[in-house]
């Protein structure tokens, strides 16, 4: 979608659609009033004749508005406005693209990011309004023999704010805003992308096309002989069960001085987890092509960082493989070596996630990075403790946390920290090797990442486990493209983007 931004009066826009917000209690926004005045008193009219009440989400397309230059004005409900909201706002939004679509008006300008977000300024108001046009009418039909488009697709649209000197502000937010939706979009696809496709290589070639896109990008592919070479142990005894080669795949991201040492991101790219050798039971087993979701919202922040135009630098490390039961597959009980040199007892080969990240954090080491955030559909356990809504958030850098934390909560994707306490480190021990792949029942997201930790040593490093949050069930199955904004507005703030 083509985005914009501009400012001025509502009733002077020569566009197909301007759309402004309504409060409950027929109280209009500014704008609306601006719109009203214009044509007369006609939005109080049909305010006053309860065609809307202003409940947060509703929608009223007026096609002919007298006294406006636009060919119609929608009309969006706020809810009320001593409670307008964060979540308000983002309701509006997406209901007005939603709306706009049906409406098939094309393009549109829209006022909503003047309204007044209480603690939210008109940078974060036109980011949010960017980044949920490109991702609230997004659809997955790849795989449908006969796509259904819409009648006619929002192609533009143009965000007002109140000020023309807002407009400075205005503009890198916009750029960041749509870039975050365009990469959820991109993760999005990838997560939603079937097991038989999205495989280990496909991951790999969708990085080399990233890198073919952007001159910012670069990719490294490694196969199965490399891997074995270089030592990557775990992550080969994940693979052994698969037909389909694993990779390790490495992106880099240079928007920033030749001497910055690199953000690493780190993300768990298992195409597929049937739990190998410890089956999982067969109940949405389906669901376990989307335990590459941290994999791709990882592809999502790098493809984000590198439309922004973000000044750092960036690297995205990515152990794929899939997890599968076979005559050479790992056993429980089987030790394996890793890239670290420490040796695992796997204990249970569903928790191969843990496995393909200690070499993937080994492996990240030797890119001197300033810090690493690994991103990973890890436990079970998540959903359990978190739900649906927050990442679980660990971390052996507390500054690093707080700021992944403080972004989740700019870019209403949040996380919430657990405690890496000694005493659940102590869950993993082993009597024969290193360390053990599981620490029993309690507290499964802790010991999970009490184990990456291990592998961190050394390393500025934070943990988010998505499980809960990467994907929905349901009527809405699909990828939900988290948590790329909060990995878009942290790697802004580490850019010096004031958002
Ligand atoms: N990919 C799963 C975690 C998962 C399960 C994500 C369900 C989303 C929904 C992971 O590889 C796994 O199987 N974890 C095990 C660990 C256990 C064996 C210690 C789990 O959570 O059951
Ligand atoms: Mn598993
Ligand atoms: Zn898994």
């Amino acid at each position: 979608m083509e985005l914009r931004t501009k400012s001025g009066d509502p009733a002077r826009q020569r566009t197909a659609c301007v759309v402004v917000g309504v409060y409950e209690r027929r109280r209009m926004s500014e704008a609306a009033r601006a719109v009203d005045a214009a044509s007369d008193g006609y939005l109080s009219h049909l305010l006053r004749r309860g065609d809307l009440d202003g409940e947060a989400g509703q929608t009223l397309l007026l096609p002919d508005c007298p006294g406006v230059r636009s060919d119609r004005v929608l009309l969006v409900g706020c809810g009320r406005e001593r409670e307008f909201s964060e979540r308000t706002y983002r309701k509006a939004v997406s209901a007005a693209a939603r709306a706009l679509e049906q409406a098939g008006t094309g393009e549109a300008t829209l006022f909503l990011p003047e309204l007044p977000v209480r603690g939210r300024d008109v940078a974060w108001r036109v980011a949010t309004a960017a980044e949920l046009l490109e991702t609230t009418l997004y659809r997955f039909d790849a795989f449908k023999s006969e796509p259904r488009p819409p009648r006619r697709p929002l192609r533009q649209a143009t965000l007002a704010v109140p000020r023309r000197a807002d407009l400075r502000r205005a503009q890198p937010a916009l750029a960041l805003g749509q870039a975050t939706g365009r990469g959820a979009n991109f993760t999005r696809d990838l997560g939603n992308t079937p097991a038989n496709v999205c495989t280990p290589g496909y991951l790999g070639e969708q990085a080399e096309a990233l890198a073919e896109r952007f001159d910012s990008v670069q990719a490294e592919v490694l196969g199965p002989a490399q891997l074995e070479e270089q030592g990557l142990a775990a992550l080969m005894a994940v693979a052994r069960g698969a037909e389909a080669p694993p990779r390790l795949i490495v992106l880099h991201y240079r928007g920033g001085a030749d001497d910055q040492a690199p953000v690493a991101l780190v993300g768990k790219g298992i195409t597929f987890d049937s739990g190998g050798i410890s089956i999982k039971p067969s109940a949405s087993m389906d669901e376990m092509k989307y335990d590459m979701s941290g994999a791709a919202a990882v592809f999502g922040a790098v493809h984000a960082a590198a439309e922004a135009q973000l000044p750092l630098n960036l690297v995205a490390v990515i152990p794929a493989t899939e997890n599968m039961p076979d005559g050479r597959a790992t056993r429980p009980g089987d030790i394996i070596d890793s890239l670290d040199g420490q040796r695992i007892e796997v204990l249970n080969t569903d928790a191969e996630g843990r496995l393909v990240l200690a070499d993937g954090l080994a492996y990240t080491r030797r890119l001197e990075p300033s810090e690493v955030v690994d991103v990973a559909t890890l436990t079970g356990a998540a959903i359990v403790g978190l739900g649906h809504h927050r990442h679980a958030v660990m971390g052996n850098a507390p500054g690093l946390v707080r700021d992944l934390l403080q972004a989740g909560e700019r870019a209403a994707d949040r996380g919430w920290e657990l405690p890496l306490d000694e005493e659940y480190d102590e869950q993993l021990r082993s009597p024969f090797a290193d360390v053990a792949n599981i620490g029993g029942q309690p507290a499964g997201t802790i010991t999970a990442g009490c184990f990456l930790q291990r592998f961190a040593h050394g390393l500025r490093w934070a943990h988010l486990d998505i499980a809960g949050t990467a994907w929905k069930g349901g009527e809405h199955k699909g990828a939900t493209g988290r948590p790329v904004p909060l990995l878009t507005h942290f790697l802004a703030a580490r850019a010096g983007w004031t958002l």
